[in-house]
Formats: structure tokens, sequence, C-alpha cells
């Protein structure tokens, strides 16, 4: 038997905006987005002689052929033609799921990456972002985790200079999101503002956070807050401990505050936590992954 092992990391968006809706039913977005250290770790065994299992240790996560790490496996064998006999994937989950922290993406780019390296890098890059975009919007990015300007579905992405030394509180409201309804109310919602992604974009090549931390927005976060003041609350309490910034990440409802210290952040945890907030730390992670 063959163990593959490969981490499979979250991402932020720093920047989401939607530009308007395609004829195939997505919509076009911009988005800065980046990956962070909070991360799965996704196993894979091959030649099991059993039949294909996909199994997660957090009981909520579909198992087996729901799962889209099975559905990543099941192209990658197609499309190349090998044979696996037998496969068992296990995933060891950190990414809270339904937060807009690409935790399904991330897994099923990962199974992608792990058998193609396996076979000898059998496909280039940009045929595994192909693959990737049949699974889910977000996967491409989860290929090469580099920080990208991402348009179209999130597919055509343009690599950005990554984000200096920056540590990372995720808050997670006691709500989840689906995106799909979310982006079925897009359409009609008069977003009051959008993001600048010049500034964004500049404030990451001359490496300064402040610049980047100030233009961080997210124009769901717009759709959300009406029904939730929650996460009004949380981007308070978030700039009262020292945030330098603070955005909702994807399609929500993680919140996130950006620091440049690792004690301040971990000192906005702490006080997070006491008012009763589900928190998770991160900060970047090495590009060479
Ligand atoms: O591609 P993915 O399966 O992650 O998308 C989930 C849903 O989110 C889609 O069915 C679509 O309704 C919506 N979506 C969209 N435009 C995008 C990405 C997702 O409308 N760029």
């Amino acid at each position: 038997m063959i163990t593959i092992e490969e981490k499979a990391y979250a991402k932020l968006n720093l920047t989401l905006d939607i530009l308007g809706k395609r004829e195939d039913g997505y919509h076009d977005l911009s988005s800065v987005m980046h990956p962070i250290s909070l991360c799965d770790e996704v196993e894979i065994n091959l030649g099991t002689g059993e039949p294909w299992q996909v199994v997660a240790d957090w009981e909520h996560i579909p198992h087996g052929r729901k799962n889209l790490a099975y559905k990543a496996a099941k192209l990658f064998f197609e499309r190349s033609g090998k044979d696996p006999d037998g496969l068992h994937i296990s995933i060891t989950k950190r990414i809270p799921d339904q937060a807009g922290l690409g935790g399904g993406s991330a897994d099923a780019a990962a199974v992608l990456r792990g058998l193609n390296r396996h076979y000898d890098n059998l496909f280039t890059v940009k045929e595994l972002e192909e693959m990737a975009l049949e699974l889910g919007s977000d996967v491409p990015f989860c290929i090469q985790n580099r920080t990208v300007l991402a348009k179209g579905r999130g597919e055509k992405m343009v690599g950005l200079k990554t984000m200096p030394e920056a540590y990372y509180l995720l808050v997670q409201p006691d709500f989840k999101v689906s995106t799909p309804e979310l982006f079925a109310k897009v359409d009609d919602f008069p977003f009051p503002s959008h993001p600048d992604q010049g500034e964004m974009i500049l404030g990451l090549e001359q490496g300064n956070l402040i610049t980047i931390a100030k233009n961080m927005t997210n124009v769901f976060e717009y759709m959300l807050l009406a029904d939730h003041p929650e996460l009004e609350k949380i981007e308070n309490a978030l700039d009262n401990c020292g945030a330098m910034g603070t955005s909702m990440t994807g399609s929500g409802s993680v919140m996130f505050g950006v620091f440049d210290s690792f004690n301040f952040a971990a000192m906005a945890s702490m006080s997070l936590m006491k008012v009763g907030y589900k928190t998770l730390m991160a900060t970047n992670i090495n590009p060479e992954v």
C-alpha cells in the first residue's frame, strides 16, 4: 500500500466583489485571495484492494461519494486512465465548514495535487487547475496556494506579491452560510460600496500591512449584516482588541482580524473567547507547498 500525505490550506478573501451574473448562472467576481496556515491533513492510501472510501474525523462532514475529495479522486483517475487498485482517503479536519474558508475545496485540491505528485506530475499545473474548476469555483485557487487576484468564477488568477508578516484571528459566529443561497440573492442587492482592488494590490506590492488591512472589503458582508448584527459586534470587538483591519471571508460566516503581532492576536483571541466566541489563529504559509 502507498500513502500520500498533503496539507489542505484554508483561504481568506482579502477583498471580494461580485461583478455580475453570467449566462451560465454563475457570477463573475473579483477577489484577492490568500492562503493561510490553518489546514486539514489529507492522507491518501492507494492499493488497498478494497472499495473506495473517504472518511473525515468530523461526523457532520460528508463521507464517501458525497465528499468533494472523493469526486476529485474520481476525476483524476478518469482523466489519467490509471487504476489505484483500491483507495482510502482520510481527512483530519481543522478548517470549519460553511465558513467561507474553502475547506472542502482545499481537501479536493490536496487530493489532485497529491495524486499528481505520486504519478510523476502527469498533468501540468494548468491542467490540474482546469480539473479543479470542474469540482468547484474555489478549487483552482487551492492547487497552488499563492496570493492571487482571482476573476471569472475564481479560476482566472494573476499571482500577486504575498502578504507581509501577519497574524489572523478567525472568529466563528454561531450561524453557517450556504453559498448558493447567498449567491441567489446577490443580483438585487444594492451594495453601498465596493473594494478598491488597486489599493489592495498596491498595499501588497509595498508590503504595507496598514494599507492592506484598511482595504479589506467583502460585499457579501453587507448582505449578511442586516440579518446578523452579531457580525458588527465581532468587528467592533476585534477593533477594540487592536486589529489593524477586519473583514469576512468568502460567503461567510467567519470574520477575521489582521494583526502585526502574534501576541496581540493571541490576547485578542483570549478576550473574544472569554465572551463566548469560537476563535482560531493562523499566519501565512510558506509559499513552497
Ligand atoms: O462552484 P461552486 O460549486 O463552489 O459554487 C457553488 C454555488 O455558488 C454555485 O452553484 C453558484 O450558485 C454560486 N456561485 C456563483 N458564482 C461564482 C461561484 C459560485 O454564482 N463565481
